[in-house]
């Protein structure tokens, strides 16, 4: 039987502003272009592993206007089961302002019904849902409380779970304890450890002391130069494959969806860190979160 894969978190609308670079505090610039593409951290998360054949249903919310709608449709066109999304009266559908420049982004975040995503919306469905599943993956763009929620649902059923820790954030101990897989990225993985990241040697040491203090498998992703696990306690540093980029907005998101669909086929770790290396490498060579994700037919 296929392996069911839940993902509890946020939906966006991504307003993408192309342009050659950014206005100063008080300045006005002239943009190239604007995009309106489905986004968030949950959502893309959820594209990716419903391309990739994954059997994935996800926990979210969403206002009941425009944005909500079109966003709810993009994921019912990607076969991911939209039955647990609310659609919240009276509030906002989460946007991400990202502004591109030169292929690379920054991004705010208003999370909007994201927001009122808070513990007390886990209906026992959603609970059965969760306990029923073989995979959680979640992330940081919905309550804090929520997520310690559905990880402790998660962990009583002993289903797998991924938190991928962005956007960055210090997290408390008894919510990191709760958690089989952690993917920061490098930023992400300075901040939780309390150390910058200067050497190999030190991000070895760190994630070594990491591994033991938690008990759980991290994955580091760093960047265009590929991520980092430790097998019988030696780090190997997977490169990111050579692709022409566009755009690494969702880059992350591909990856963890990726990670989440060879947990469910349970894969080795090498395995795994190579299809959600190769996925990555899809993802950032088009425009937008969810457009590059690749279908299982994209890779062979
Ligand atoms: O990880 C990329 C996502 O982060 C974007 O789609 C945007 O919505 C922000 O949440
Ligand atoms: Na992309």
């Amino acid at each position: 039987m296929k392996k069911r894969i839940v993902v509890v978190g946020s939906l966006n609308m991504d307003i993408i502003i192309s342009t050659n670079r950014l206005p100063q505090i008080g300045e006005t610039i002239l943009g190239n272009e604007v995009n309106y593409l489905p986004g968030g951290k949950g959502a893309n998360q959820a594209v990716s592993i419903a391309r990739l054949g994954g059997d994935v249903s996800m926990i979210g919310a969403v206002g009941q206007d425009e944005f909500g709608k079109s966003l709810l449709e993009q994921m019912e066109q990607n076969q991911v089961n939209t039955e647990f999304i609310d659609q919240v009266e009276d509030v906002k559908t989460g946007i991400a302002d990202i502004f591109h420049v030169n292929h690379d982004n920054c991004i705010i975040v208003v999370p909007g019904a994201n927001f009122t995503l808070t513990p007390d919306k886990i209906t026992p469905e959603m609970e059965q849902l969760i306990s029923e599943a073989d995979v959680l993956l979640t992330q940081l763009e919905i309550p804090i409380e929520t997520v310690q929620k559905v990880l402790e649902i998660a962990n009583k059923n002993s289903v797998t779970t991924i938190l991928n820790p962005a956007p960055a954030q210090t997290l408390p101990a008894e919510l990191l304890q709760l958690v089989d897989y952690l993917t920061p990225n490098e930023t992400e993985f300075a901040l939780l450890a309390e150390h910058t990241l200067t050497t190999n040697d030190e991000l070895a040491t760190l994630m070594k002391k990491w591994e033991t203090t938690y008990n759980q498998t991290l994955i580091v992703t760093l960047g265009e130069q590929g991520s980092a696990y430790l097998q019988d306690g030696n780090l190997v540093i997977t490169p990111a494959q050579k692709v022409k980029v566009v755009d690494t907005t969702g880059a992350g998101d591909s990856y963890n969806g990726a990670l989440a669909v060879s947990i469910a086929q349970e894969k080795s770790l090498p395995e795994m860190v190579a299809f959600a290396t190769k996925v990555a490498a899809h993802a950032v060579t088009k425009f937008g979160a969810q457009d590059g994700m690749p279908y299982t037919a994209d890779l062979d």
